[in-house]
């Protein structure tokens, strides 16, 4: 028997179906935020140009192995973070948590490592399993770069350099600092966590339960608790960059050096360990105090072990990702940082039937003539009244209105919506003069 057609939903106040929502910790972004992500954009694709960047664009969804071999088998974001699921196939795949494993996956699997120099950048999504807060998303976006046959410090300091650039030139330098540090080798990391492992046994009593896990597994990663009560322990532990080897020693050395000759601040900052393993020598982060507990900005640093690691050559690399809500919202927490007006420059309204097909027509031939024009056409008729209201509320600052008497003489009424002036009446070439002008402006203003 067929079953009686279903009533649709209402989204709001509906009783019938519910309205389906997001899923916790991925957000829409919406109309009014997205001016600040493409400018974030539009900056990064054209400072990474600058420094001689290619983009690379990898897939969202790796073999879980990958992400367990590069980032750690014990880190939290594979124990605890990952999305993983098993494919129609019963194969194990992860959507990516961060960007650096597929990168060099994709580097060795295409043959752009090897004997090589490439830097690459790529933007998109990432997936972590966290617990969604002001800053911490189970989505987010990162823009990263991964440099590859490089082995620095010269490098590292260009990529810094090209950050703190990016800073300015979105107006929020002066709310970021940059803290750095060395890991050292791995060599020099097995000595020192002998050491490290040795002291905070001495404590055990007062290691919380966290980090008494992680001396078995990951004891530099109990440098990085949030743990208050921790803190005293960890203040007085040995720290990592007395004990460089002095390879390491004279890189770090060589990358401060540049960094002091061309007067970018930074903090030395010893505990800085990072939550990836595959980290040695160079790591840096920007923080923020605007932002409240999430104020990592963005991070990286070097993982010359990795690309051998993952099957490939020997290559030494370095790279960084910064988070994309966090940026966006610490532009938002700026006057400075406002995105370019996107309003459109004018609306045309279109009074009664019959200019309808006109007015569109019109409105093509002035997108042809004013280059960077943002024309809005009125459509779905209605009054002089209700059009002149749209036009305001879209924010453009001239209503353009075409009528049928308008239309007879090759006119076009112009109504200035932002300033005291009188309407006027132009032909097409005065108006498009006149478009021109106001686009120029505009262009100019930014
Ligand atoms: P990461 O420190 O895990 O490093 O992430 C880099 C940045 O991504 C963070 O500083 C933060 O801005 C942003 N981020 C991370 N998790 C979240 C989250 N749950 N919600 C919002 N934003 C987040 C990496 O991912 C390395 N692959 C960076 C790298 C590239 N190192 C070398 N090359």
């Amino acid at each position: 028997m067929p079953s009686a057609p279903a009533e649709s939903g209402k989204v709001n106040g509906g009783n019938l179906s519910k309205a389906i929502q997001a899923v916790r910790g991925m957000n829409d972004v919406l109309p009014d935020q997205t001016p600040y992500w493409q400018q974030i954009e539009g900056a990064v694709r054209h400072i990474l140009a600058a420094y001689g960047y290619s983009e690379i664009r990898m897939p969202v969804v790796e073999r879980t192995e990958l992400f367990a071999r590069s980032i750690g088998e014990v880190t939290d974001i594979v124990e605890k973070e990952m999305y993983t699921f098993e494919d129609r196939n019963g194969d194990s795949l992860t959507l990516r948590p961060e960007g650096t494993a597929g990168c060099v996956r994709a580097g060795i699997e295409n043959g752009l490592l090897y004997n090589q120099v490439q830097r690459l950048w790529y933007l998109g999504p990432m997936f972590r399993h966290e617990r969604p807060q002001k800053g911490r998303y189970r989505q987010f976006h990162q823009i990263g770069a991964e440099v590859f046959g490089l082995e620095g410090p010269d490098v590292d300091a260009e990529l810094i350099l090209m950050t703190g650039r990016l800073w300015r030139q979105l107006g929020i330098a002066d709310l970021v600092e940059l803290q750095i540090n060395s890991l050292g080798t791995a060599a020099a990391r097995a000595v020192y966590r002998d050491r490290l492992v040795e002291y905070l046994k001495a404590h055990h009593a007062a290691l919380d339960e966290d980090s008494r896990r992680r001396l078995e597994t990951n004891p530099l990663r109990i440098l990085d608790s949030k743990n208050p009560d921790m803190q005293p322990i960890i203040g007085r532990a040995p720290l990592l960059i007395d004990h460089l080897d002095p390879e390491s020693r004279a890189h770090f050395d060589r990358l401060v050096a540049v960094l002091e000759a061309a007067g970018l601040r930074y903090t030395l900052n010893p505990r800085l360990v990072r939550g990836l393993d595959y980290y040695g020598r160079t790591v840096f982060e920007w923080v923020t105090d605007a932002l409240g507990a999430q104020g990592t900005v963005c991070a990286g640093g070097r993982y010359d072990g990795l690309v051998e690691h993952l099957g490939g050559r020997a290559t030494p690399a370095v790279g960084f990702a910064m988070g994309l809500e966090r940026l966006v919202a610490l532009m938002e927490s700026t006057e400075r940082a406002r995105p370019a007006d996107v309003a459109p420059h004018a609306y045309l309204a279109l009074l009664g039937d019959s200019v309808q097909q006109d007015g569109l027509l019109l409105a093509e031939r002035l997108r042809d003539r004013v280059p960077g024009l943002r024309l809005l056409t009125h459509c779905g008729g209605g009054g002089l009244k209700a059009q002149l209201k749209r036009a305001d509320r879209s924010g453009a600052s001239l209503a353009l209105l075409l009528g049928g008497d308008e239309a007879a003489r090759g006119e076009v009424g112009l109504k200035h919506l932002r300033a005291n002036r009188d309407q006027e009446s132009l032909g097409e070439d005065a108006l498009c003069r006149r478009l021109a002008a106001l686009v120029d402006g505009s262009a100019a203003g930014h």
